[in-house]
């Protein structure tokens, strides 16, 4: 069912791999999506399958982007944080290529979702600089200058108070540690307000599964700069991988 106007989009994460088709006019999903559980193992071979199985649900077979949680030079995996670490190295555009036959474009998950919101969320009518950030079982980051990204930030990574961004104020730890909305948003506080003073941003946005709870812990911190949740949810990193497949085979 492949037409000029839709696209493909899958997301791998941490907990789960999400696909779904995508009108590219309107960024938005053009089928209900697809979730599996990312296989306990994350190895490149578990996940590859699961990938694979996802498109065969849709029986698609056009050009695709599909997102990774690490740093993705060229379609190569160089991080992996949050899966099975022999994924380094590995040259996931490729593997894809070849056992699909298809044009695929890999990207990093918070950059494929800062895209989207971009191009069709809350950062669409957004000059200057726009960092978006997602909490989930890591933390995600994207910058964009007035819509062109600089790829491959990872914000999750800085260091607060001798642990990583993301070890101490990912979604997943407030999970973990049963932490009240008022005390994880203390730390969200501390993220936000070193990554404001550092880059002077023009609008922060919040994606990830937690930012449907938005209003439980945005208003209680206090910045300069506007933040506001993901226009598209937790759909973005679909939707950007599906909108850069189709540029790039374009
Ligand atoms: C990874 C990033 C990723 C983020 C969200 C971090 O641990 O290093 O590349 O974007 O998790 O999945």
């Amino acid at each position: 069912m492949t037409s000029t106007t839709q696209g493909f989009g899958i997301d791998i994460g941490g907990s789960g791999i999400k696909g779904a088709p995508v009108d590219l006019g309107r960024g938005e999903f053009a089928a209900e999506r697809v979730r599996i559980d990312t296989p306990e193992q994350s190895t490149p071979d578990n996940v590859i399958a699961v990938v694979l199985e996802v498109l065969r649900r849709f029986e698609w077979d056009g050009p695709f982007g599909c997102t990774f949680p690490g740093i993705v030079k060229r379609g190569v995996i160089s991080s992996a944080a949050n899966v099975d670490k022999s994924w380094v190295g590995v040259d996931l555009e490729k593997e894809l290529s070849q056992r699909t036959g298809q044009s695929v474009t890999v990207v990093n998950d918070a950059d494929s979702a800062g895209l989207a919101e971009d191009r069709f969320g809350a950062a669409a009518d957004v000059d200057g600089v726009v960092i978006v950030t997602t909490l989930g079982t890591g933390i995600g980051s994207a910058v964009l200058h007035d819509g062109r990204l600089l790829p491959n930030t990872e914000f999750g990574h800085l260091y607060l108070h001798h642990h990583e961004a993301e070890k101490y104020a990912a979604a997943s730890v407030r999970e973990e540690k049963d932490l009240s909305w008022e005390h994880w948003a203390e730390r969200l506080q501390e993220f936000y307000a070193h990554l404001e003073f550092i880059f002077s941003p023009d609008l922060f946005v919040v994606g990830g599964g937690v930012s449907k709870k938005a209003d439980k812990f945005l208003p209680l911190l206090d910045l300069a700069t506007p933040i506001v949740p993901a226009g598209l949810r937790n759909d973005g990193g679909i939707i950007g991988a599906a909108f850069l497949a189709a540029e790039r085979a374009a």
